[in-house]
Parts: structure tokens; C-alpha cells; sequence
């Protein structure tokens, strides 16, 4: 079967409110991208993801959606979306967008009315309860941003549900009157031209019927956050999630190659199911393992494998180092392991989505405990839980304000964003950005990085090794997690295999059946 273009292709996250800023208020906007999308096609992606547009009050910096059929004008114009999708698709540049169907704003007018009264006709389109038996919530949920999951509607005498913010009520899905108004701005977008949505935190979307008590969390402690003091058993991964993820793939279906990619935090034994049973599901179910898996050879090589193993037949693999609510790769590694991570990214079997600035090695920055924006960090203070440090402004070039706004930006850049910019690391070929461009180039001219077979390859200490296959194309990867110089012993006589790339620069100690790696050395080797 000839792959697709989201199997070969690699997509690229965009937070716009960092990305450019168009008009001078410090936010990034619409116009801003279209702007800056010289700046992806030099990199080499073939889609960009965009997290959320849609008129919102920002509460959740666009997870609280008012409108899923508009843009909201910080942001721009409907008319400037469609320019950013003529002019991406003109560069051959895919356009996704972010789809937040669990929960509304509750400035959404769906919402509005359906708070207005008991007997309003969308009262049902949202998780409307009486109090428990002793007064009080009506269970013991907690929200993912901590303090109870329920909010008492004084008007009307009943809680409503909201997994998230208060003002982030959750919809009901088992109404399907709300079902089909989703699918509709779904069809909406696609008939715009959109290419595909990420999907909002879709293991959430469907609660038990009777909301039974949570579990609570043995492992609790309090440096994790509240929500973990109970297990998400009932409120999470219920089996109905299914008939609606298929409801959607067949929406998508019915357009021609469009993706859907779901965000799901879920063991990898449970994230499988979300690509679908008798009817498809997800094309991507997120694989966010290697966000928290530790950096080490033997345990990433073991998590890789089990992955491939747990992969239903037809299901494609993706992998990611990072996103717009976890750490940023080049914090967690440093430098050097930044690079191999990126190696890793780039030539493990799947499609890789890049969180932008991590192909300039940006870190979490310090953001002042006075200048904190995000609600999760401003509600549960000091758990090192704040999001605001991965969605600083990108920093284009040593001008004022880093060549992304002409005013003071929403959050501060990183400190060193006049030496870690990209106009600096575009003529450097030592830079990360080169790397990443260099590491892009080689998986588009090798079919066997974009869409080749997997073979692990034994090894030993510090070195994770795969093969990549396709057809006559053999490459070898193997880097080393360590700071140590590392050997790689090879099964073929590798006299005349050809280095593609290293992460460290040029290689060339690989002589006979050895390979030597310097310290914190990727590789890419040509092997036939
Ligand atoms: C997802 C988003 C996150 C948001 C949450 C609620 O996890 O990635 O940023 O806060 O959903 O919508
Ligand atoms: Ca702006």
C-alpha cells in the first residue's frame, strides 16, 4: 500500500500565542504563521498543528472554546485562516487544527442556555447532578486542574461537571443532539480545507452513566497535584469512548485523507484500542511515552519494542518529545542528549510531531512568580506544574523582543534568546536547527527512515541501536545516551558503510565491524 502523507510526513506543533505576533499586542496571531512559514519549509515539515483558534476567553488559553466555528480575534479572522490555509497548502504544507470536544467554554451559548433553565432544551448537552445523599458534590471527582470536578449552579440547584476549569464545563456526549453539532464544526473545517484535527483529550469524553466514586490513589502524595489523589477509573477510558471516536473517524472518512490524531495519556496497553476495533478509530492515538520515560538505553530500547509488539495490525506509530503542557526535551537531556533525542525522533518507525523551539533547543524558561498565566499553575502553586515555561515566545533574531512582536510579549523569552534564535542557529551547521534540518533532509531521502521496516539491533550499556529497511535500503542508527565513548559491534563487515549523519558533527571511526560513538554521538549509517 503507498503510505500516506501523514505516515511518511512529519508535523510540527504550533502554540500561536508564542509563534509571531503579526500586530504588535505580544500575542501571536494567524497572520503571524502565515508569516513565519518560510521558516517550516526550510525546516522540512509537511504539517503544522495549531492549538486553539476559536473565539474563547482565554481562561485556558483556547481549551475553553466559545465558539467551534469561528476565530477569535486576538487571533485574527476567519478570512485570515484561510489565507494561512491557502498559503500553507500552496507551500505543501498540511494544516491541522486542535478539536476540543470534551468540555465548551461556559461563555459557549450552548452553555448559557443550558444553565438558564432545568427544562432548557440543551440542558442535556452538558453533565448536569443533584447534590450527593449528604448534601455536597455529587461525587468525590476531582479536576485535572485540582479542587472538586463539580461547581454548584445556584440558579438552577444542581452541579455541573467539569473535568478541567469551572468556567470549562464538560459536554455530554451521550446526547446526541451534541453529538452531531460537534460532527457538524467538524465538517465545517474540513469543508474550509483543514487537513486533520488533534483531538483534545479524547480518553476523557465519556463518564460512567452513574457517576460511582473514584478509587482513591494509593501512590498519592501531595507534590503531584490533587488530581491524583483518585484514580480517573469512572470518569476516564470508558468503553463508550469508542462509538464516538469511530462516529468521528467516519466524518473524517468521509472527506480523502484527512488525519485524526488523539490526545490520550493512557498505558500504552489501553491507548491501542483508541485506533479502532471492527471500525477505526484514531489514525494516531498520541504515544507520549518517551516524554517521561527515563533517558536510558535499555529501558528506551525495551520501550520502543513493547510499543511495536502492542501496535494492532494496520496501526501506524508516532512518537513525541514534547508538547504545550510538558517539560521541553532540551530541559529534561541538556544539550547534547537534546540532539540524540532528536535523532531518536526523527528516525524511530512513525510519524514524529516537533514542538516548535525545540528545533532551536529552547528550555523551559523562568517565568517570575508575578508574570505566571496558566490557570493549572495559578490554582495549585509551586508543584513545578506550571505550563507557561514550554509556551514562551519563539525568538527569531536578535532584534527587540526577538524579532516576534514589536511590543513586550505575553510571556518573557528565554534568556539567551540573543544568542539561541533562529536567524543565529540558521547559519550556524554546528546548531541544533542544522541538525534538525540535516536530520529532516536524510529521512526525506530515505524511504527506509520514512517508512521502512524496524529492527532493533542488540546492544549494550549506553547505546540504543535500530536498523531501518526498505527494500535494498539498509540504515543503521545507534546513539549513545551517555557521556562516555561507546562500541557497537556490527554482524556485517561496515568497511564501506557510509556515515549520513552525527549529531556531534563529522564521524568517521567506524572501521571493519566496529562502530566507535563519542560521547552523546547519534548516528546514521548507510549499511547498503
Ligand atoms: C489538553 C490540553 C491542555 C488543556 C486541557 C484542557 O490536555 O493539551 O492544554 O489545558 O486539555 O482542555
Ligand atoms: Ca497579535
Amino acid at each position: 500500500m503507498t503510505p500516506l502523507w501523514w505516515q511518511r510526513g512529519v508535523i510540527y506543533q504550533i502554540y500561536p500565542r508564542s509563534f509571531q505576533d503579526s500586530n504588535g499586542d505580544g500575542i501571536g496571531d494567524l497572520n503571524g504563521i502565515a508569516q513565519r512559514l518560510d521558516h517550516l519549509v526550510d525546516l522540512g515539515v509537511d504539517a503544522i498543528w495549531v492549538s486553539p483558534i476559536y473565539p474563547s476567553p482565554m481562561k485556558d488559553f483556547g481549551y475553553d472554546v466559545a465558539d467551534y466555528c469561528g476565530v477569535d480575534a486576538r487571533f485574527g479572522t476567519l478570512a485570515d485562516l484561510d489565507a494561512l490555509i491557502a498559503a500553507a497548502h500552496e507551500y505543501r504544507l498540511k494544516v491541522l487544527l486542535d478539536l476540543v470536544p470534551n468540555h465548551s467554554s461556559d461563555q459557549h451559548p450552548w452553555f448559557i442556555e443550558s444553565r438558564s433553565s432545568r427544562d432548557n432544551p440543551k440542558r442535556d448537552w452538558y453533565l448536569w447532578r443533584d447534590p450527593g445523599p449528604e448534601g455536597g458534590p455529587p461525587n468525590n471527582w476531582i479536576s485535572d486542574f485540582g479542587g472538586s470536578a463539580w461547581e454548584w449552579d445556584e440558579a438552577t440547584g444542581q452541579y455541573y461537571y467539569h473535568a478541567f476549569l469551572k468556567e470549562q464545563p464538560d459536554l455530554n456526549w451521550r446526547n446526541p443532539e451534541l453529538r452531531e453539532a460537534i460532527y457538524a464544526a467538524m465538517r465545517f473545517w474540513f469543508d474550509r480545507g483543514i487537513d486533520g484535527f488533534r483531538i483534545d483529550v479524547l480518553w476523557h469524553m465519556v463518564k460512567h452513566a452513574d457517576f460511582p466514586d473514584n478509587p482513591p490513589n494509593p501512590a498519592y502524595t501531595p507534590a503531584m497535584g490533587e488530581m491524583h489523589r483518585v484514580l480517573q477509573l469512572h470518569s476516564t477510558d470508558q468503553p463508550e469512548v469508542h462509538g464516538i471516536a469511530a462516529e468521528m473517524r467516519a466524518v473524517a472518512d468521509a472527506y480523502p485523507e484527512r488525519v485524526l490524531i488523539g490526545e490520550i495519556y493512557l498505558p500504552v496497553e489501553r491507548l491501542m484500542h483508541y485506533y479502532g476495533g471492527e471500525a477505526p478509530e484514531m489514525h494516531l492515538p498520541f504515544n507520549f511515552q518517551l516524554i517521561d520515560a527515563p533517558w536510558e538505553a535499555r529501558s528506551l530500547a525495551k520501550l520502543i519494542a513493547d510499543y511495536e509488539a502492542a501496535l494492532p495490525p494496520g496501526g501506524w506509530p508516532n512518537w513525541v518529545l514534547g508538547n504545550h503542557d510538558r517539560p521541553r526535551v532540551a530541559a529534561k537531556l541538556g544539550e547534547a542528549q537534546a540532539r540524540v533525542a532528536a535523532m531518536l525522533l526523527l528516525t524511530v518507525r512513525g510519524t514524529p510531531t516537533i514542538y516548535y523551539g525545540d528545533e532551536i533547543g529552547l528550555a523551559d524558561v523562568l517565568i517570575p512568580p508575578e508574570m505566571v498565566q496558566d490557570p493549572r499553575e495559578l490554582r495549585e502553586p509551586g508543584l513545578g506544574l506550571n505550563r507557561d515555561p514550554v509556551r514562551t515566545p519563539m525568538p527569531w533574531d536578535d532584534r527587540a523582543h526577538a524579532g516576534f512582536s514589536t511590543n513586550t510579549p505575553w510571556l518573557p523569552l528565554n534568556d539567551d534568546w540573543g544568542d539561541r534564535n533562529v536567524a543565529g542557529q540558521s547559519g550556524d551547521p554546528h546548531s541544533m536547527l542544522s541538525l534538525y534540518r540535516a536530520l529532516l533532509k536524510v529521512r526525506r531521502d530515505h524511504p527506509a527512515l520514512e517508512v521502512g521496516d524496524f529492527l532493533p539491533v542488540e546492544c549494550e550499556g549506553d547505546v540504543l541501536a535500530y536498523e531501518r529497511r526498505h527494500g535494498k535500503e539498509r540504515l543503521l542508527v545507534a546513539l549513545n545516551l551517555g557521556a562516555a565513548e561507546q562500541q557497537l559491534l556490527l554482524s556485517d563487515d561496515c568497511g564501506a558503510c557510509q556515515p549520513l549523519l552525527s549529531t556531534i558533527g563529522t564521524h568517521d571511526r567506524t572501521l571493519g565491524r566496529g562502530v566507535k560513538l563519542a560521547p552523546n554521538e547519534g548516528l546514521i549509517l548507510k549499511l547498503e
